[in-house]
């Protein structure tokens, strides 16, 4: 087909802007043709740009020439279409659609450009779309009005979000990309230096170390939307190259930081999606969240807490339990209101699930009206099972699920467990969003396959000052931070601390974690020096921009908030990358790659 020219035409409406008042004016429309229906005499085709869809009407009455040329158009020929706008015949007035009063009567048509015979249809219906080939032609996956709503909202979600930042007296400063290492305990991606053989640099996985030197330097209130990258294991929410709204300030508290924090997130939730966040969002102790809900990022959309039995049946003949109190581990249950009509099959199922947390069963017991059934129950005297009625609250026709095992075990497995029921049995609002603040964060974690002491955030975070002087020397374990989280529906959308300003209660944290001097000064000598030269105290923190998006948008994958992500195996499907390099390029590099071992 012949090809024309723009030439001067200029577009005087979008596709999804045509309206009544419009009625009998001449209007220049270009896009994309989404459909395109023959109906001898006339041509009805849908004209697609970013906005929406109008109807377009080709007919000999209103021009010979454009309805002679719709003939040979197809589906995401790209069109620039002068006509009339008109009223549409009584039955073809489409209620549907904002545009479906009218249709545009065609006076001339261009078309600028072809398309081949496309992988897939562009429209919303892609579940027979692979998420391989979506990823391999991205383009055409981007055309389709679900994607361009996702990215149309990410981009006014950012547009929000610096212009609250603005006007609360934050500054926007860019730092580097490549860098120097920054723990946040992923991988790092590393770049070699062609200047300086045979050194590298590394991608940033946060611009921890930098916003904290902002702050040194003055700039009071530091804001960055910015890329990061780890190179980690891509569960779920996570990519190896991400976004994150980071934010630090100086002089401040976390009270205040959690305060604006919230008054930027309710913000954010409002202009983008028009949900009322309730303020102040509620606040709850790490200790309290592992313990009641066996995770730091509880799902508090519904209640099922996890019931600590370990003094009840700390010595009762039910072995399985006595013993794992005895070598220092808990019994915890979950009560599942009207549980008692789970199948054994049901069951069966969920002990497999806990199994993936390591459980090594499920006890459980089914409360019906002649008392416990269970294959249990015969371990149990009528006093302990009264006990443990009262306690979980069960009530003829409910369930009792059991964990017994290490501590961290029984929270993992009922923990995940109480989510897996809340899901299963419809507990869970879906149009729900329930924030909480997850504070007093301990400052490390045991490491128990590498023995060691890691930091639960990053080494940067302040200890609890009296816990420090309590329990440095004693058990490091007990040394809580000013750290804290922000949860949304049980996932961690964000995370920050008060940092450490003095170079006194670094050097005695980076000890903690095994650091020797040398390497410290190896990793953060500019920084040490730093807070010796005037560091004042300050505190920030950063929200995954990516994960709050999937919220914005309802999405369940990551991938579908970001224009071109990378798969599960790290990889980008649409530019082939990452992939080999020229001998000549490496050669430059002074690299020579291993032959991979076979
Ligand atoms: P943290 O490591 O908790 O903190 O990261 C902050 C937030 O970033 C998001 N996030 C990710 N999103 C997608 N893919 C990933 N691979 C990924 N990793 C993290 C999460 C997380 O809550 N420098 C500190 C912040 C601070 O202390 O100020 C930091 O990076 O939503
Ligand atoms: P058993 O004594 O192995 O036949 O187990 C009896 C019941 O206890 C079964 O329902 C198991 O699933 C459950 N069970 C076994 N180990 C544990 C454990 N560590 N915690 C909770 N329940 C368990």
């Amino acid at each position: 087909m012949e090809l024309d020219q723009l030439g001067n035409w200029q577009r005087t409406k979008k596709c999804g802007e045509l309206r009544a008042e419009d009625i009998g004016n001449e209007h220049i429309l270009m896009g994309w043709i989404n459909t395109r229906r023959d109906h001898g005499g006339v041509i009805f085709c849908d004209l697609r740009d970013y906005t929406g869809i109008s109807q377009i009407v080709f007919a000999t009455q209103h021009d010979a020439t454009a309805f002679m040329k719709a003939d040979g158009l197809r589906s995401e020929y790209v069109t620039a279409i002068r006509g009339v706008i008109a009223k549409r015949s009584p039955e073809t007035i489409n209620p549907k659609m904002v545009t479906g009063e009218v249709e545009l009567h065609v006076k001339e048509v261009k078309v600028l450009n072809t398309c081949n015979l496309l992988p897939f249809q562009i429209s919303d219906d892609q579940q027979e779309v692979g998420e391989k080939t979506r990823l391999k032609f991205r383009a055409l996956d981007l055309r389709r009005p679900t994607m361009q709503h996702i990215l149309m909202l990410r981009s006014k979600a950012a547009h929000v979000i610096r212009s609250f930042f603005v006007n609360n007296g934050f500054f926007e400063i860019e730092t580097p990309v490549l860098t120097k290492s920054t723990p946040e305990g992923a991988r790092d991606f590393l770049v070699p230096s062609r200047v300086n053989a045979g050194r590298f640099f590394a991608l940033p996985q946060s611009p921890q170390l930098f916003k904290q030197m902002l702050m040194i330097s003055g700039y009071d209130k530091y804001f960055q939307i910015v890329k990061c990258f780890r190179d980690e294991d891509l569960r779920g929410n996570r990519q190896p190259e991400f976004t994150q709204i980071d934010i630090e300030l100086s002089f401040t508290s976390q009270e205040e930081i959690l305060k604006l924090m919230e008054v930027m997130i309710a913000e954010l939730f409002r202009e983008t999606v028009n949900y009322r966040v309730n303020l102040p969002i509620p606040q709850m102790t790490y200790a309290e969240a592992i313990n009641t809900y066996g995770s730091d990022a509880p799902d508090l959309r519904f209640e099922l807490p996890l019931i600590d039995l370990s003094e009840i049946v700390s010595s009762c003949s039910f072995k399985v339990f006595s013993n794992a109190i005895e070598s220092g581990g808990i019994v915890k249950a979950i009560m599942i209101p009207g549980g008692a009509s789970f199948s054994r099959k049901e069951l069966d199922d969920l002990t497999e699930f806990a199994k993936i947390y390591r459980a090594k069963g499920l006890a459980y017991v089914k409360l019906k009206e002649d008392g416990w059934q269970s294959p249990i129950a015969k371990f149990f005297t009528q006093d302990e099972i009264e006990k443990i009625n009262v306690k979980t609250g069960a009530k003829v026709g409910d369930l009792i699920l059991f964990g017994a095992d290490q501590t961290k075990i029984v929270h993992d497995a009922l923990g995940n467990l109480r989510r897996e029921i809340a899901q299963k049995t419809g507990l869970i609002d879906n149009d729900e969003f329930n924030f909480v603040w997850v504070t007093d964060f301990p400052l490390f974690e045991f490491d128990e396959d590498e023995k060691r002491y890691t930091s639960s955030h990053h080494p940067f975070t302040m200890p609890n000052q009296e816990d420090l002087e309590k329990w440095e020397f004693d058990d490091p374990s007990r040394i809580n931070s000013i750290a804290f989280d922000l949860v949304l529906n049980g996932v961690e959308l964000g995370g920050g601390s008060i940092r450490i300003h003095r170079k006194d209660i670094q050097e005695r944290v980076f000890k903690l974690l095994n650091l020797s001097e040398e390497e410290s000064r190896a990793k953060f000598g500019f920084f040490m020096d730093a807070l010796e030269q005037g560091a004042p105290p300050h505190g920030g923190l950063a929200f995954g921009f990516d994960r709050i998006m999937m919220f914005l948008s309802n999405t369940k994958s990551i991938r579908d908030v970001i224009a071109f992500p990378k798969t599960q195996q790290a990889a980008c499907l649409l530019t082939d990358a990452p992939s080999e390099v020229d001998k000549e390029q490496l050669r430059e590099l002074n690299i020579s790659i291993r032959k991979a071992k076979t």
